[in-house]
C-alpha cells in the first residue's frame, strides 16, 4: 500500500499566519502538522508516500521533510501547479500511485487515532466481504459528527451502515457526518477522477469521485473517527490540539537552565535553548536555540525554535520561529507567526502602536 498525502492548495483559513507559509506546516507542540501525517503512514507501514505541493510553498515542504528518511519513508514529490482539488491531486499522481492500494490524507488535518486499525479494517474487509455487500469494496472513509457540517463534505449512512451520499459543503446537509481527510483507495478511484467534473467552486471534489463509485454499484465502507481530529482551521481548534498534544509528551531538557530559573515538570527544552532567570510550567515545548530571559512561560505553551522571551508572562499561546516577545506583561491564549515582534515601551506618546499584516486579529485588554 502506498501513501498520498496533499499538501498543495492555498491557505486562507489561518491568515495571515499562512500568507507566506503553509498550512501544512504550522506546528503543533514544535512539529509540523504534516509530520504526524508522515508519522502515522509509516507507523501503519507505509513508507512510500508521495507528497503533493504547490509552487508557492512546496520548496518550505520539501525543506521541513527532507528525503524522508529520518522517518523511516521514502518520498516522492508531486508538483501541482494549481489548487484545482483533492481528486486532481488522484489524477496527476496516477503514475505514482500505479494500480497500487493507497491511503490518501490530506497535510492539514491531525488525528489522534492512528491509521493502523483503520488500514486493517480496509484489507480484511476486502479479503472477506461483509455479508450483504452487494459490490466490491473499493474504498473506505472516516466520518465523525460535527455541529458544522456544511463547512465539510458530509456522508449520509443508511440504516444498514452502508454509505448512500456524499455531498462537498452542502447548504442543506443530509446529515452530521463530516468526511474527515483520510481515505483509502484501490485503483478503481482512477476511473471514478477521470469521470467527474470540475464543480461549481471549480475544482475535482473527491467526495463527488467516491459519490461515482456508489452510483457504478461499488461499495464504499466508512469508519467513525476516535479520539480528536483538527482540520488545521482556525486559532482556538489550533491552541486546542496544541494542549492536548503537549499532554503527551515527557520531560526532556537539551538546553541550559540557570540556577535561578525552575523549569516544572513536563517541559521539552531543545538544544542550545537557555532559560535564564524565569519559570517554565509544564507541559510546554521550548524550541532549538530560544531565549526564555526574566520571563514566566506558562502551561500549554509552544515556543518555536530562534524566538526570545524577555521580560514577559504568557500563557497557552503557540509562537512560531524566530519571534520575539519582549515586556509583555501577560500574554494569553495566542497565536503568534514566525519573525514577529511584540514589544512593549514606555516611549511618549503612549498608546498601542502596532504594525500589522492582512487579516491580523487583536484582542486589547478590555
Ligand atoms: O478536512 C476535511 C475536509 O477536507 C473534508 O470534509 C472535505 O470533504 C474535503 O473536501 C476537504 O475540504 P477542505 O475545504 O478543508 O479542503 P482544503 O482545500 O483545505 O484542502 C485539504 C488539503 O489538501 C490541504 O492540505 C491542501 C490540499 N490541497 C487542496 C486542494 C484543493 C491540495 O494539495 N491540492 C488542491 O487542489
Amino acid at each position: 500500500m502506498k501513501g498520498l498525502i496533499l499538501s498543495g492548495g492555498a491557505g486562507t483559513r489561518l491568515r495571515p499566519i499562512t500568507h507566506t507559509s503553509a498550512k501544512q506546516l504550522v506546528p503543533i507542540a514544535n512539529k509540523p502538522i504534516l509530520v504526524y501525517g508522515i508519522e502515522a503512514m509509516v507507523e501503519a507501514g507505509i513508507t512510500n508516500i508521495g507528497i503533493i505541493i504547490s509552487p508557492e510553498t512546496g520548496d518550505d515542504i520539501r525543506a521541513a521533510v527532507g528525503d524522508g528518511s529520518v522517518f523511516g519513508a521514502a518520498i516522492t514529490w508531486i508538483r501541482q501547479e494549481e489548487p484545482l482539488g483533492l481528486a486532481h491531486c488522484v489524477l496527476i499522481a496516477r503514475d505514482f500511485l500505479g494500480d497500487d492500494d493507497f491511503v490518501m490524507y490530506l497535510g492539514d488535518n491531525m488525528l489522534e487515532q492512528n491509521l493502523v486499525g483503520f488500514v486493517s479494517e480496509f484489507e480484511s474487509r476486502r479479503s472477506a466481504p461483509e455479508l450483504g455487500s452487494t459490490g466490491a469494496l473499493v474504498a473506505q472513509i472516516l466520518l465523525t459528527q460535527v455541529d458544522d457540517p456544511s463547512s465539510f463534505g458530509v456522508a449520509e449512512v443508511d440504516a444498514a451502515g452502508a454509505v448512500v451520499k456524499l455531498v462537498e459543503k452542502p447548504e442543506n446537509p443530509p446529515s452530521d457526518l463530516a468526511l474527515v481527510g483520510v481515505y483509502l483507495f484501490d485503483k478503481t478511484i482512477h476511473d471514478a477522477v477521470a469521470a467527474i467534473s470540475p464543480s461549481a467552486r471549480g475544482e475535482l471534489e473527491i467526495t463527488d469521485a467516491i459519490q461515482w463509485l456508489i452510483d457504478e454499484g461499488y461499495e464504499v465502507a466508512h469508519d467513525v473517527l476516535e479520539g480528536w481530529w483538527l482540520d488545521t482551521g482556525k486559532k482556538d481548534p489550533l491552541l486546542e490540539c496544541n494542549r492536548l498534544v503537549l499532554d503527551t509528551i515527557e520531560r526532556q531538557i537539551d538546553g541550559e537552565v540557570d540556577e535561578a530559573s525552575v523549569v516544572e515538570g513536563r517541559v521539552r527544552v531543545g538544544a542550545g535553548a537557555r532559560i535564564v532567570n524565569s519559570t517554565v510550567r509544564g507541559p510546554a515545548v521550548i524550541g532549538e536555540n530560544t531565549v526564555i530571559e526574566n520571563s514566566h512561560v506558562g502551561a500549554y505553551s509552544s515556543i518555536s525554535d530562534d524566538c526570545v522571551v524577555s521580560n514577559s508572562e504568557l500563557d497557552h499561546s503557540v509562537i512560531l520561529a524566530n519571534s520575539t516577545i519582549s515586556n509583555v506583561p501577560r500574554l494569553v491564549d495566542s497565536l503568534i507567526g514566525s519573525h514577529v515582534v511584540v514589544d512593549s515601551s514606555s516611549r511618549v506618546p503612549a498608546g498601542i502602536k502596532l504594525m500589522l499584516g492582512d487579516h491580523s486579529q487583536i484582542e486589547l485588554e478590555g
